[in-house]
């Protein structure tokens, strides 16, 4: 390729270059972009006018003349809503969700399962005397028992349920269990498994049936809240 040969291509590129440049874009009437000092006047116009009519304007005025009446909370307290209820009512609620501990053996339905897990619907253990009843719940029992006239004696028996419920919540469930299932019997109180468990620490395994036939009749003395629950009838509804 020759020198001569190369300028021809740029003069080439350089012509057609030109010509671009030369020729106008060949828009329609209407469309041509606006001219420069046309945008600047809008925009001046347009910040006068503003100014203006922010000056004519009132201020706007931020106090607010409405007046709030307070609101109720809607949240559930840390009582669980169960501020309206009596000490009866509330024993047998919160009762009602620690027995999930016992109803995995005694059944949701206090039934129990025949030849393994007693029944607490009927037993003379739970509407008996409270003494015998909360020994049971604290330190658990094994060995040979008969409940409504059937015998258990299941390997390993019941484990004590006095390390993972304390004394309100073991009150809580006695008094659900021996108010459910067609059950009827007087609250146990917090108090009275306090004052129980404070007497049995010497006492490090599960009992036998044998073992706490002495309080088969014996009701731990403590205050019941007057109202329901403070009998062995009924609870009105
Ligand atoms: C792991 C299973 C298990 C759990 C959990 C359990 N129990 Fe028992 N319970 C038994 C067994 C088994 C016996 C019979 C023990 C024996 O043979 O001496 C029994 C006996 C009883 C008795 C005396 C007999 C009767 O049926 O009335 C009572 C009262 C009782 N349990 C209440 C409770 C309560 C209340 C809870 C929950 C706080 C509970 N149990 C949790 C297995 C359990």
């Amino acid at each position: 390729m020759s020198a001569s040969n190369i300028n021809h291509d740029t003069n080439d590129l350089d012509r057609i270059h030109s010509a671009v440049k030369r020729e106008k874009l060949d828009l329609p009437a209407g469309n041509e972009a606006a001219p420069m000092w046309a945008i600047f006047i809008a925009m001046v116009v347009a910040v006068l006018a503003g100014s203006h009519l922010g000056m004519m304007s009132k201020p706007l005025s931020i106090e607010s003349k409405a007046t709030f009446a307070p609101v109720p909370d809607p949240r559930p307290s840390s009582t669980g809503g169960a501020d309206n209820l009596d000490p009866f009512a509330l024993a047998m609620k919160k009762g009602a969700s620690a027995y999930a501990v016992c109803g995995g053996c005694h059944q949701g339905t206090g039934m129990g399962v025949p030849g393994q897990f007693p029944p607490l619907a009927g037993s003379e253990y739970v509407t008996g005397g409270t003494e015998r009843l909360i020994r049971i719940a604290l330190s658990g029992l094994q060995g040979p028992i008969t409940v409504k006239g059937a015998g258990y004696n299941t390997p390993g028996g019941m484990p004590p349920q006095g390390m993972a419920l304390g004394d309100q919540d073991i009150a809580n469930v006695l008094t659900y269990v021996r108010n459910s299932f067609g059950n009827e019997g007087p609250m146990v109180t917090k108090e009275m498994v306090t004052k129980v468990r404070g007497t049995i620490t010497g006492h490090p395994a599960q009992w036998t049936a044998a073992e706490l036939e002495e309080f088969a009749k014996k009701n731990v003395p403590g205050d019941i809240p007057a109202g329901p629950g403070a009998t062995g009838a009924p609870a009105a509804k």
